[in-house]
């Protein structure tokens, strides 16, 4: 095999690899001889993997790498491929990034997701681009992405498969971060399908990977997927450049409004903190998932998700078929003033300062002297939408850009209206004088309000959560806003959760025992049972340190957990649309 192998590479390596003008047919010319020859997939196989340089000069940058300053920008190969992708499509790809001034806006990184490797490792333990969507192998098709001006990221999944069940990196972390270093990768998007599995909370597991690409010498960008899980709340930032905070992104406008709301509304965080704002910031960003713009169904719509995602500094991966872009959507993707709102210096996440249900406004205060507004409409009635100046720290006369159509609209006195706009319709303006003082942004939440800091009895519905996915907890009362009750006992402090439930609270190490009593609402009114659960870290690998099994109406349990030492505890529920309360949930430090 070892034979097979190092003739092969110097054969074919000599041959093909090295030679990057390879005509079209020569492809079709390799898928036959592979349909026709198994054997020979072997060979192409030793290909995709190549041979890892016997020494990597180890360097150990801290994670203040000086890497994503400001929001990644590039294209993905998932929303519009998903795994049915192969060397034509990414070589076209790059090339149509260079073509259509896509590279040239800024969108340098050209991400492979997943679907690109084979379905086992070879001999050694490496992994292998699938021989027949890559026949080149990786490495070569990095070679192609670099000689564009691009550069190459590729996917895996920190679970031992990814969510395509092709070959994950769990216990392979070293190994494959020098493989990818190895192909010249200078992006890894890592997934989180499976990662329950590790046995290791999130922090362990990141900290594995970005020691890993330290000692692979090539520094690149860390994009993690956990669909949501608390990234921002369990400090992702300390070893990861972006972090998701979403499930996955569908194009249409109701998964664009949930996606922008975990990141920018209270859809994953305690309404006191107005988003995540406060999280994000030069070298780390909340990520409401890749680009939609081209796959919606109409350019207002296109263009108000774009808006959107510049206004809340989100990395900005196209997922269309660049390709066959048409010139309204690449207008869209490489609008000069809007992209330099996402990719502003200062990197400050935008946040909502109105919200009615049908109108928002954000604020994004840019560097030197001015401030990114945006005003939409997502009711079907045409609407008026209002900023106040004092809504965004400034008075007085003011002027204002409008940075879709790049020109100046005057200046304005005390507020601006964004008039009759359709639905999705939005207005992105620019606020204020460009080199003049810069506008202070809103105050971040105090740590003391969301963590335990004082000695004895901390109620958890006193201080604000970090994370949730579900509904809202309703605090200190039940959803009919009565007392929380549970087998005809009534509490005055509290969570009711609407099943299913996971809220984080951070304790700090501060605590010492987590108390409370759980059991199903006196006023559900349905006979579905509940499980309750304590975790100690998040959901992937947090050790569980309570396990109510299902309960039913009319029996409540106590809780009185050991939390010595313990960071962040996740409180889940599961069940069927039951309401559910944590009472009296407490920790009690010394
Ligand atoms: C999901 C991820 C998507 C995509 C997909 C690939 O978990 O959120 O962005 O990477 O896996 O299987």
């Amino acid at each position: 095999m070892q034979f097979i192998y190092l003739n092969a590479r110097k054969l074919l390596l000599n041959n093909i690899v090295s030679s990057r003008k390879i005509p079209p047919a020569y492809y079709i010319n390799v898928h036959m001889i592979l349909k026709k020859v198994k054997a020979f997939s072997l060979i192409l196989l030793a290909i995709g993997c190549y041979f890892l340089p016997a020494s990597s000069m180890f360097i150990k940058p801290d994670k203040d790498d000086g890497l994503a300053l400001t929001p990644p920008m590039g294209w993905n190969s998932w929303n519009i491929f998903q795994a049915d992708i192969n060397q034509a499509k990414i070589e076209e790809t790059a090339d149509a990034m260079v073509s259509s001034g896509m590279r040239d806006a800024g969108y340098n990184y050209l991400v492979i997701d997943d679907g690109w490797m084979a379905e086992q490792r070879n001999s050694d333990g490496q992994l292998c681009g699938d021989p027949q969507k890559f026949p080149l192998g990786m490495k070569s098709l990095g070679d192609y992405i670099h000689s564009k001006g691009l550069k190459f990221g590729l996917y895996e999944c920190r679970g031992y498969l990814t969510c395509q069940k092709l070959p994950g990196s769990y216990y392979h972390e070293e190994q494959d971060m020098k493989t990818f270093a190895f192909w010249g990768v200078d992006y890894v998007k890592l997934d989180g399908c499976y990662a329950e599995r590790n046995k290791r909370p999130s922090d362990v597991d990141l900290s594995i990977y970005s020691e890993a690409i330290k000692k692979s010498g090539r520094p690149m960008v860390l994009s993690i997927s956990d669909f949501g899980n608390g990234s921002w709340a369990w400090g992702a930032k300390d070893f990861t450049h972006l972090w998701r905070t979403s499930y996955d992104i569908r194009p249409n406008m109701e998964s664009i409004f949930y996606c922008a709301n975990t990141s920018g509304g209270n859809g994953v965080i305690d309404s006191a903190f107005n988003g995540l704002w406060q999280f994000a910031g030069p070298g780390h960003w909340n990520d409401p998932d890749m680009l939609e713009v081209g796959n919606l169904t109409s350019v207002i719509q296109d263009k108000l998700h774009f808006s959107l995602w510049c206004m809340l500094a989100a990395p900005l991966m196209a997922g269309n078929d660049l390709r066959e872009m048409p010139d309204s959507i690449r207008n869209i993707l490489t609008a000069k003033e809007v992209i330099a709102v996402d990719q502003d210096p200062r990197g400050f996440q935008g946040y909502k300062v109105f919200d009615n249900g049908k109108q928002q406004v954000y604020n994004k205060p840019l560097s030197a002297g001015t401030t990114a507004v945006l005003l939409l409409n997502m009711d079907k009635e045409n609407a008026d939408v209002t900023v106040h100046w004092d809504q965004i720290g400034l008075h007085g006369s003011q002027k204002v850009r409008d940075l879709w159509k790049e020109t100046d609209l005057g200046y304005f006195n005390n507020f601006f209206v964004a008039k009759n706009l359709p639905q999705y319709g939005n207005l992105l303006i620019k606020v204020g004088t460009p080199g003049g003082k810069m506008i202070a942004g809103p105050q971040p939440v105090p740590v003391e309000k969301y963590t335990v800091t004082r000695d004895g009895t901390t109620w958890l519905s006193d201080i604000y959560y970090l994370m949730k996915q579900g509904d809202a907890p309703v605090k200190d009362k039940n959803f009919k806003g009565k007392e929380i009750s549970i087998a005809g006992i009534q509490y005055k402090k509290g969570l009711n959760c609407q099943t299913s439930s996971r809220i984080m609270y951070s304790l700090n190490g501060k605590a010492d025992r987590f108390q409370a009593v759980v059991g199903i609402d006196d006023a559900y009114r349905g006979d579905a049972p509940a499980q309750f659960k304590v975790y100690n870290g998040d959901y992937f690998g947090g050790q569980v340190l309570f396990d109510s099994g299902k309960l039913g109406k009319d029996s409540a349990m106590k809780v009185d957990v050991d939390v010595k030492e313990v960071k962040y505890i996740l409180l889940t529920v599961d069940g069927k649309n039951v309401e559910a309360d944590w009472a009296d949930a407490k920790v009690i430090a010394k």
